[in-house]
């Protein structure tokens, strides 16, 4: 004879029989995955209509996605849960600088330039110059970091959704013994993310801003302490306060000042106005 199955004994089932994965990780993640799913469809007492086209909208994200384009990782953005594990994983000092989402448009292997060089190389827009120094926890200096640099035009697009054959406003700079570095690009803008897939419909049925504030990308790794991923944001730009994936912090924010034609942190010179943008990195020392 069957137990007559009431809803909560689907529940504790089904959660049963995901316990039963051979890896205790699995297991523990996957009950909790089917208690939290099933309380979310008692509370909004999901329908079957809205659960068609929940199913319908998961595989229209996977269709739309490709090797340059990943319609789940910005439906996570967007619902804050991307940041929300990084800041789960990067629980840093408060003196070290925060960590943010990498996003979709990094490409490893990007190319080595020497302090001060122009990784912007041609690209239209306003020359930019950040330096800075990379230190540790109490303030000193931590020699030859390797930083990793990215970031959108002047239009606003990433190399990644261009057709270009070469490197892109993106390059790989090493600190040097003293901490410091400088590089040479141009002022990014805000800009919207991808609205053309089922996250941008979705967007596009609430208020909520698709754009993110004017930034830079940055990855910093040097020995015995723990990869830094961030972002530095222009201090003014529109949409600080309601970036779409949440990445924006108060000790991101720098100031890009205004600088006439004339010498540049690197020794060089710039024949046109320019802009200076100073912020000093701090690294989390691996225990
Ligand atoms: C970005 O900053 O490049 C980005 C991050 C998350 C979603 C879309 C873009
Ligand atoms: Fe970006």
């Amino acid at each position: 004879m069957h137990r007559q199955l009431v809803p909560e004994d689907i529940t504790d089932l089904a959660a049963a029989r995901w316990g039963t994965a051979r890896d205790p990780r699995v297991a523990d993640v996957m009950q909790a995955l089917v208690r939290h799913l099933h309380d979310f469809a008692r509370e909004v007492r999901l329908t079957e209509y809205e659960w068609a086209a929940g199913m319908r909208w998961l595989v229209r994200a996977g269709q739309i996605s490709t090797d340059k384009r990943d319609e789940f990782i910005l439906a996570s953005d967007v619902l804050g849960l991307s940041m929300l594990v990084v800041e789960l994983n990067h629980r840093f000092d408060q003196r070290a600088t925060p960590a943010t989402v990498l996003g979709p448009f990094h490409i490893d292997g990007s190319p080595q330039l020497r302090y001060g060089s122009d990784m912007a190389d041609g690209v239209p827009g306003v020359p930019l110059y950040i330096t800075g120094t990379v230190r540790d926890l109490d303030g000193e200096p931590v020699a030859g970091a390797l930083l990793d640099v990215w970031q959108a035009d002047a239009e606003g697009a990433y190399e990644a959704q261009l057709e270009v054959a070469e490197a892109r406003l993106r390059a790989k700079y090493t600190a040097t013994a003293e901490g410091a570095y400088c590089v040479r690009t141009i002022a990014p803008i805000g800009y919207t993310i991808p609205m053309d897939g089922p996250v941008g419909e979705l967007i596009s049925r609430t208020e909520i801003s698709h754009y993110r504030p004017a930034h830079i990308h940055f990855r910093l790794d040097a020995p015995g302490y723990a990869p830094l991923v961030t972002h530095l944001f222009r201090e003014g730009a529109p949409y600080l306060d309601s970036d779409v994936v949440f990445g924006a912090k108060a000790e991101l924010v720098v100031e890009f000042r205004p600088r006439e034609p004339g010498p540049t942190p690197d020794g060089g010179a710039c024949g046109v106005p320019w802009l200076l943008a100073n912020h000093d990195f701090v690294l989390q020392p691996i225990s």
